[in-house]
Order: C-alpha cells, then sequence, then structure tokens
C-alpha cells in the first residue's frame, strides 16, 4: 500500500477474483463477476471525494445534510476491456459522465497510437476515473493518462483489477500523482506482456473472443 497504489485486500473483492482467475469460468460468470468486483472497487476509489452540505428536512426535522461536491464525475473506459468494468461503476454512481479512450499498438514502433477519443465537457473540474482491467506494460494506460491531461483533466485516478509491478511503475514515472486502485498485484509480465498468474486476456475473457 503507498499512497500511489491502493490494493483492495477486501474478503469479496479477493474472492471474485479467485473465480475469475479460474480458467473455467464463463463468459457470462466472468462478466458479471467484473460487475460485482467494479462496484466495490469503485467504493474505494471514491473514498476521498469531497462532500459539502446541502439544508433539507427530513420528516423529522431539519438539517444540513452531506452530499457529493462539485461536478459529476467523469468515468473513462480505455477501449475495448475498460467497457467490461463500466456497468460496475455506473450501478454506484449512475450520475457519471461516460468518456472513452481508443488506442492501439503500432506494430513496427510498438508506440500505443490513438484511434479513438471522446470525453465529456469540463474535464478540468470533475474527478476522472479511467477504467482498464489490466494494468500491464503501463504503456497504453501511461498514453491514456496523457491524453485525458491534454483534454484538461487535473484530478485523475485508475481503477483496474490487476496490476503488474511493472505496470505500476511505468505510470508512477509518468504520472505520480495519478492514484491507482486494484483488486491484486500480481508477480510480473511474461515475454509477450501478459500479466502472471493474471487471468489471461481479459477483453476475450469478457466478450467470449478469441
Ligand atoms: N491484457 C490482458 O487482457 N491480459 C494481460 O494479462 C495483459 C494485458
Amino acid at each position: 500500500m503507498s499512497d500511489h497504489l491502493t490494493v483492495v485486500d477486501h474478503p469479496l473483492v479477493q474472492h471474485k477474483l479467485t473465480l475469475m482467475r479460474d480458467k473455467g469460468t464463463s463468459t457470462a460468470a466472468f462478466r458479471q463477476l467484473l460487475r460485482e468486483i467494479t462496484l466495490l472497487l469503485a467504493y474505494e476509489v471514491t473514498r476521498e471525494m469531497p462532500l459539502t452540505t446541502r439544508h433539507i428536512e427530513t420528516p423529522m426535522e431539519e438539517m444540513d445534510a452531506p452530499i457529493l461536491a462539485g461536478k459529476k464525475l467523469a468515468l473513462v473506459s480505455i477501449l475495448r476491456a475498460g467497457n467490461g468494468m463500466l456497468d460496475g461503476v455506473l450501478e454506484l454512481i449512475p450520475s457519471a459522465r461516460v468518456g472513452f479512450v481508443g488506442l492501439y499498438r503500432d506494430e513496427q514502433t510498438l508506440e500505443p497510437v490513438q484511434y479513438y477519443f471522446k470525453a465529456p465537457e469540463g474535464l478540468k473540474d470533475r474527478l476522472v476515473i479511467a477504467v482498464d482491467p489490466m494494468l500491464a506494460t503501463g504503456n497504453s494506460s501511461a498514453a491514456a493518462i496523457d491524453l485525458l491531461k491534454q483534454a484538461g483533466a487535473t484530478d485523475i485516478r485508475f481503477l483496474c483489477l490487476l496490476a503488474s509491478p511493472e505496470g505500476v511503475a511505468r505510470m508512477k514515472e509518468a504520472h505520480p500523482d495519478v492514484h491507482i486502485v486494484t483488486a491484486a498485484l500480481d508477480r510480473e509480465l511474461n515475454s509477450k506482456g501478459y500479466i502472471m498468474p493474471g487471468l489471461g486476456d481479459a477483453g476475450d475473457r469478457m466478450f467470449g473472443t478469441k
């Protein structure tokens, strides 16, 4: 645990993650578990959202009651696997604005190239939560955060399911201001950039592709 990284060790999160890692878990169950686990992770990533008060009347008396301050938060899915986490966060925060970042890896340069970017207005005044289940090399995550910063975002958090030590280090170097919340920090990346022990290709497992 550090200022830069929170590993959510809640028993429900760890239990659901084990079911997701298991290669025998079906596509439907994987998708459902991802939604459920994201809801729990979203609880953690929003823990420090600022509050203000609103004057209300309960059936009993008046009170100044806590309510979220500022603009609605912006949720940004890093395509395509990030979409599997959207539902979970939106269940907890239905009024969130939603953006998308699409990046592919150029096979010559191995650098991430943008093919889609659409973000809610007023990013600079919103808490921005970028979601991508797998923080592997960290290259596309760091590039996505670059794009969000270019679009004005200043308060960004990164929500993932699994992180590698390499990905966390890459993000810390590129974006030390971006706090990462994850369900687990795994051992390492393999030579193909997969997280070990991991859960395989998150996009393929949630969408039933190969
Ligand atoms: N992306 C995935 O889906 N899985 C990994 O292990 C690494 C990157």
